[in-house]
């Protein structure tokens, strides 16, 4: 599907509240299912990533209903699944279950930590994106644990054969949630300690959940250690995610005259490094009504157009804290003053696509002074956008948003090819956006 955005000829107003934050969504499913006892999830993602992660749960034999259209009720396994019993799985051999994981990265690296220690067979499958990613980061320290996974060359599909897993202390290089949560995963259903170390602490929603759950769990600054444990079914308040909420942030620092309220933010530590940055930049934000739910902190950013942004420098420790929204943050810092060097976020290559060089080549198109670099990439602001393209999403629901956002102050309207990717994590991207515009 092609979007067309036009030049916005007015200011942002208003209010607007942010829907599920998508890494507690795909969490709270999760560990509700391997929880003992009965919980109500509410304020679930309607994305698409999502739901892949609640039709897996569904067809490992959990009990997950619709209460309303955000609200779940899930009955949970207790750590072990019962596939066998599902009467509409399909198991392509005897005691090998195929599972499906669309295009979410979050899913299928989590999932492998789940179903490793478990006692059946199963496959879990990708779209072609998903199936580009590298999974050897996961596959190797879960085979360090017990774990027989095999893979093409490191890609999806994944077979995992299931197995005792025992317990690891693991150093990884990389800092990443996906990889943290994977191997702690598979540390609760492991005989004795696994211990998971970061160089840099990357988000932190699983540890927060395993102890708003009763995992029996330990943090040392970036080293995290889970020993076995079954957690207790808890009902979750999903809070709003802070990486949809960035793209509003920056609409409203960019668009002229712009000043609203978007309620509902995730502002957790470990994800609010957007907010630092717009801060180091000299933009005008400010924090309302914070408070703490299910573990998480909450609340409602007031924002208002900035004329006098600068460039800064977003580096290291940085990175892990707002990996999601490099490619709207681009956008922010093409009407910056001065440059804004981003670098050691290599890792965005292995995205949804390889977010330096698509980012780089369509911006460029568009009209931003971008320049790519091997981990990150180099902007020359206040450029003007003179727009009058076609750009492509590349499948992927975050360069697509990010576009839209720099399509509203371009000279010229900017096409996006594949705007339709935007449900993979927020569906109502448009609808909430043009009440604002209103
Ligand atoms: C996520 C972790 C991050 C992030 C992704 C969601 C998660 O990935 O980019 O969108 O929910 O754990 P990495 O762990 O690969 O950095």
């Amino acid at each position: 599907m092609i979007k067309t955005v036009k030049p916005l000829k007015t200011s942002l107003k208003g209010e607007v509240v942010i829907p599920a934050d998508k890494s507690i969504s795909h969490r709270a499913v999760m560990f509700s299912s391997l929880a003992e006892g009965e919980c109500i999830v509410r304020n679930f993602s309607s994305g698409a990533d999502c739901h892949s992660t609640l039709e897996l749960f569904k067809a490992l034999g959990v009990d997950i209903s619709f209460i309303d259209k955000k609200t779940l009720k899930i009955k949970g396994a207790g750590a072990k699944f019962h596939p066998e019993k599902q009467t509409n799985t399909y198991s392509f051999s005897p005691y090998v279950y195929p599972y499906p994981c669309g295009n979410s990265g979050t899913t299928m690296r989590l999932v492998s930590g789940i179903l490793a220690g478990q006692n059946f067979n199963s496959v879990l499958t990708g779209d072609e994106s998903l199936s580009k990613r590298p999974m050897k980061r996961i596959i190797e320290p879960l085979s360090l644990m017990g774990a027989d996974i095999s893979s093409v060359d490191g890609h999806a599909p994944l077979t995992i054969r299931g197995r005792n897993l025992h317990g690891i202390t693991y150093r990884s290089s990389l800092s990443s949630a996906q990889v943290k949560s994977c191997i702690l995963l598979a540390g609760l259903n492991a005989e004795g300690e696994t211990t998971f170390e970061e160089p840099y602490v990357s988000r932190n929603h699983t540890e927060n959940l395993f102890k708003y759950l009763g995992a029996d769990i330990t943090i040392n600054n970036n080293s995290v250690t889970v020993r076995p444990s079954v957690m207790q079914a808890k009902d979750i308040d999903i809070v709003g995610d802070i990486s949809s909420a960035a793209f509003f942030i920056t609409a409203g620092l960019i668009v002229e005259g712009s000043d609203f309220i978007i309620k509902n933010v995730g502002l957790n530590e470990t994800r609010s490094g957007i907010i630092d940055v717009v801060e180091r930049m000299g933009g005008d934000i400010e924090i309302l009504n914070q408070h703490t739910t299910a573990g998480e902190e909450v609340g409602d950013i007031r924002v208002r157009y900035s004329k006098n942004l600068k460039g800064c420098t977003i580096e290291g420790s940085d990175i892990p804290r707002l990996i999601d929204e490099l490619p709207v943050i681009a956008v922010l810092a093409s009407q910056a003053e001065g440059e804004t060097i981003v670098k050691n976020a290599g890792d965005l290559r292995n995205k949804e696509s390889d977010r330096i060089k698509c980012l780089v080549q369509e911006l460029s198109n568009i009209g931003v002074h971008i320049k790519e670099q091997e981990d990150g990439f180099v902007i020359t602001g206040k450029s003007k956008l003179k727009g009058g393209c076609e750009t492509e999403s590349y499948h992927d629901h975050r360069l697509a948003m990010s576009f839209y956002i720099a399509g509203l102050i371009a000279e010229n309207e900017i096409a996006i090819n594949g705007f339709e990717w935007t449900k993979i994590s927020f569906p109502e991207f448009e609808e909430l956006f043009s009440k604002l515009a209103m």
